[in-house]
C-alpha cells in the first residue's frame, strides 16, 4: 500500500472512532489502540508532509498560536430568543403564533437551551472554513483555530456530496466534570474557581493558543442553521436529521408536540430532570417546526417570532445545619464544611456545603444548630446563602475556628490575611493524603489507578509516607492491600496493582510543568507552573534562580516569587527534587516555539487607555502569544507602550522615560498581523 493510501485509510478510520467516541457515545476500540492509530498517522505525515489535508484528524491540535482575532459578518445574522417563565406565558406564545397562521397545525420541537457560547460554523464544500462567535449577532470572533480541536466538530461533514455552503449552528459548552478538574487546579495554585461551566466555556474560547483549548476538552450540540446553498430541509426534524447525517452531535433529549398543553406539561416535567444530565441548561427553547410557517411568521426586533425559551428558576433550599467541620487540604489549608440535614436541590440530595473561610461564617453570622439557606452556585457546589437568625433558639453555637488540626493535633496558624488558617505540621497524613492525590490527577501526573481509595491504604499501612515514595512501590508489595470500600473491604488485585506501579512509571516521564503542578507548592499551579518552566526549563535552573529572577517572570509578581524561592532554598523543597531526581523523574520541559516573525519576543509591554479594535486584555493576550511579556506599569523596564484613547498618566511616564509607545496599527504591524 502506498503513503497516501495508508494515510487516507488512517483518516478514515480514526473520524469514524471519533464519531463513535464523542458524538454517539458507544467506542469501538481502547484508548490504547486509537493511540496507535493516531500515532502511526503523526509518523507517515511527518514523512510525507506534503500528503497532510487540512481535515487530517492529526490538524485538530498543535497548530501555532494566533496573534489576534478576526472579525466575520454573519452571512445570516445570529438572532436572541425570547424569554418565557411559566405556563401563561407560554400560552402567549402559542397564542401569537396561532393567530399569525390561522387555521394551520402547529408543530412544536423542544430542545434542551445549552448553557454555552453559541457558535455558527461554515463548511464551504464540506469543507470546515471558519467558526465565529455570536458576537453582537451582526459580527463576531473567527474562532476556527479553538474550535478545531473540539472533537464532536467534523472537519468535513460526512457524506460523499456536501452542498455547496453549510452553516451549522449550535452551542459549545463544557460537562460539569471538566470545570470540576479545571477548578481543582486554580484552587490548588490560590486562584478564584470558575463560577460555571459557560464562563469557562467562554474564556477557553477566547484563548490565542489552540493547544490550552484543546486541554480544557469542550464538547458541541448542533440545533440549527445560518446560511445554506444546495440542500433545502422542509423542517427542524429535517434539519436536525441532517446535522446529524452530516456527522454532528445533537442532543438526544428533543421531542416535539402539536398541542400546547404538552409542551407546558413537558416543561414543567423538566425543570428537575435535566439535573441527570452532566451539562448545564438553563432552560427548553420551543421551536416551530415547519420552517415555511417560520417565514410567515418572521422576526420582531431582534427575535424571531417562531421560538420562544423556558427558563427554569434557580434553585434554594432550606435545611438544618448541624455542625461545622474542618478539612484539611494539601497545603495543610483548613477549610470549614457545614454538615447539613440531606435537603434535595437541584436534582440532587445535599449534606455538605461549602462555608469558604472563617471571615465569610463570620459575615453571615452562620451558628452550628441555625436554619440556613443554600444555593449551588453555577449549579455545581452547594454553598450556604445566609442564615435565618430569627429562628433560633438560643442554643447555636458561634464557630471558633480550632486551634489544633483536626487530624493530626498539630498547631494551626493564619495566614498574612487571617482569611486561611493552616496546620503547620508537614507530616500530618490528612495533608499528605490530598496531596498524593493531587499529584496523580490528569492536569498534574496523571496516574492510572492512584485513587482515593488507594491513597487512604498506602498512607495508612505506611507504605508511603512521601510523594518519592510512590516511585518505590512495587507490585508485589502492593498487591493484597485492602481498600476499605463504603459498605466493604476488598483487595487490591495483582492486575489492578500492575496498572498502577506501571502508571507510576509512566508518569515519570511527564516533565517538569505537571511535575511542578503536582508537587503543590504554595502559589504554584497549572498556570505559574508552565510559566516557570518555560522560563528556566529545569528544575536546576529552578534551584539557582534568585527571588529577583522569578519575580521577573511575567505574571508571577513578587509575592508569588518570595514563597516559590523559599520552596526551591529549603531544605525539604531542595531534598524532594533531589529525591525525585535519584529516582529517574524527569525534570526538563521542553520550551515551546514562538513565531519568529514576532517582534514583541522577549519584550515587555503595557497597554493602556482604550482600545478599538480589542480589548486589553485581549491585547495582552496577543502580547503573550508573541512571546512577550505584558506588564501593569511603566518602568525603565518597559519596552513598547501601546497607547488607545483617553490614555492617562502612563502615556505621560512613557514619554518621561523615552519609551516607544505604538498606536494599535503600529502595534498589529510589529506583530506581523
Ligand atoms: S436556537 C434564533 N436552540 O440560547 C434563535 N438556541 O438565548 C436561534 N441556545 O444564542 C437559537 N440551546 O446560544 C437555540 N437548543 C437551542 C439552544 C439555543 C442554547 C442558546 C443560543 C442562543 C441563546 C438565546
Amino acid at each position: 500500500m502506498t503513503p497516501a493510501h495508508r494515510i487516507a485509510e488512517l483518516c478514515e478510520s480514526i473520524r469514524r472512532h471519533d464519531h463513535l467516541y464523542y458524538v454517539e457515545a458507544r467506542p469501538e476500540i481502547s484508548d490504547r489502540d486509537y493511540d496507535r492509530l493516531l500515532d502511526e498517522l503523526k509518523k507517515l505525515e511527518a514523512d510525507h508532509p506534503d500528503l497532510v489535508t487540512p481535515d487530517s484528524p492529526t490538524q485538530r491540535v498543535g497548530g501555532a498560536p494566533i496573534a489576534g482575532f478576526v472579525t466575520v459578518v454573519h452571512r445570516v445574522p445570529m438572532l436572541s430568543i425570547d424569554n418565557t417563565y411559566d405556563a401563561a406565558e407560554l400560552r402567549e406564545f402559542d397564542a401569537r403564533v396561532r393567530k399569525l397562521l390561522p387555521g394551520e397545525p402547529v408543530r412544536y420541537v423542544v430542545e434542551p437551551k445549552i448553557d454555552g457560547v453559541a457558535m455558527s460554523l461554515t463548511y464551504e464544500n464540506g469543507l470546515l472554513t471558519v467558526g465565529a462567535t455570536r458576537g453582537d449577532g451582526e459580527r463576531g470572533d473567527d474562532v476556527t483555530h479553538n474550535l478545531r480541536t473540539i472533537p464532536g466538530i467534523p472537519l468535513r461533514l460526512h457524506g460523499d456530496h456536501p452542498p455547496a455552503l453549510f452553516e451549522a449552528r449550535g452551542e459549545v459548552y463544557m460537562n460539569r466534570a471538566e470545570l470540576e478538574r479545571t477548578n481543582v487546579g486554580r484552587l490548588a495554585a490560590g486562584e478564584e474557581p470558575y463560577a460555571n461551566p459557560r464562563n469557562l466555556t467562554a474564556g477557553t474560547l477566547k484563548l490565542l493558543d489552540p493547544r490550552l483549548c484543546a486541554e480544557r476538552r469542550l464538547s458541541f450540540f448542533a440545533y440549527g442553521s445560518g446560511a445554506i446553498d444546495g440542500i433545502s430541509p422542509a423542517t427542524h426534524r429535517e434539519l436536525l436529521d441532517l446535522l446529524r447525517a452530516f456527522g454532528f452531535p445533537v442532543n438526544t433529549h428533543i421531542v416535539s408536540f402539536e398541542s400546547i398543553d404538552d409542551v407546558v406539561s413537558y416543561c414543567t416535567q423538566w425543570a428537575d430532570e435535566r439535573h441527570k444530565l452532566p451539562y448545564d441548561t438553563d432552560g427548553l427553547v420551543i421551536k416551530v417546526d415547519d420552517l415555511a410557517q417560520r417565514e410567515k411568521l418572521g422576526v420582531r426586533s431582534k427575535s424571531p417570532r417562531w421560538v420562544v425559551a423556558y427558563k427554569f428558576a434557580a434553585e434554594q433550599a432550606t435545611t438544618r445545619l448541624r455542625a461545622i467541620d474542618v478539612q484539611v487540604g494539601k497545603t495543610g489549608k483548613l477549610t470549614p464544611v457545614a454538615r447539613l440535614d440531606p435537603v434535595r436541590l437541584a436534582g440532587t440530595t445535599v449534606s455538605n456545603a461549602s462555608l469558604h473561610n472563617a471571615q465569610e461564617i463570620k459575615r453571615k453570622d452562620i451558628r452550628a444548630g441555625d436554619l440556613v439557606v443554600v444555593e449551588k452556585a453555577g449549579e455545581i457546589i452547594p454553598y450556604v446563602v445566609r442564615s435565618e437568625p430569627d429562628a433560633r433558639t438560643g442554643a447555636e453555637a458561634v464557630f471558633e475556628f480550632p486551634k489544633a488540626c483536626p487530624v493530626c493535633g498539630g498547631s494551626v496558624e493564619p495566614d498574612e490575611g487571617e482569611v486561611f488558617y493552616y496546620c503547620t505540621n508537614p507530616a500530618c497524613p490528612a495533608q499528605l493524603k490530598e496531596r498524593l492525590r493531587y499529584f496523580a490527577t490528569r492536569n498534574a501526573m496523571d496516574i492510572e489507578g492512584l485513587g482515593e481509595g488507594v491513597v487512604e491504604q498506602l498512607v495508612d499501612t505506611g507504605l508511603v509516607g512521601s510523594i518519592p515514595d510512590l516511585f518505590r512501590l512495587e507490585v508485589d508489595k502492593i498487591t493484597d492491600l485492602q481498600l476499605k470500600g463504603e459498605k466493604a473491604t476488598r483487595k487490591l488485585g495483582a492486575k489492578n496493582a500492575k496498572t498502577l506501579i506501571d502508571g507510576i512509571r509512566t508518569s515519570k516521564d511527564r516533565g517538569l510543568t505537571r511535575l511542578l503542578t503536582g508537587l503543590g507548592i504554595r502559589h504554584v499551579g497549572e498556570h505559574v507552573a508552565d510559566l516557570l518552566a518555560q522560563r528556566f526549563g529545569s528544575a536546576a535552573g529552578l534551584l539557582a534562580a534568585t527571588a529577583e529572577q522569578l519575580a521577573g517572570v511575567e505574571g508571577i509578581g513578587p509575592q508569588r516569587a518570595g514563597a516559590i524561592h523559599a520552596f526551591f532554598q529549603s531544605d525539604s523543597g531542595r531534598a524532594l527534587i533531589a529525591e525525585l531526581e535519584s529516582l529517574g523523574v524527569k525534570l526538563t520541559e521542553d520550551q515551546r516555539v514562538v513565531p519568529a516573525s514576532s517582534g514583541l519576543s522577549g519584550k515587555t509591554v503595557v497597554v493602556t487607555g482604550t482600545l478599538t479594535k480589542f480589548s486589553r486584555d485581549e491585547a495582552e493576550a496577543m502580547v503573550r502569544a508573541a512571546g512577550g511579556h505584558p506588564a501593569g506599569s511603566v518602568s525603565k523596564k518597559t519596552d513598547y507602550l501601546i497607547a488607545g484613547e483617553k490614555a492617562g498618566s502612563k502615556l505621560e511616564k512613557a514619554r518621561s522615560l523615552g519609551i516607544p509607545v505604538l498606536t494599535e496599527e503600529e502595534f498589529e504591524k510589529l506583530l506581523g498581523t
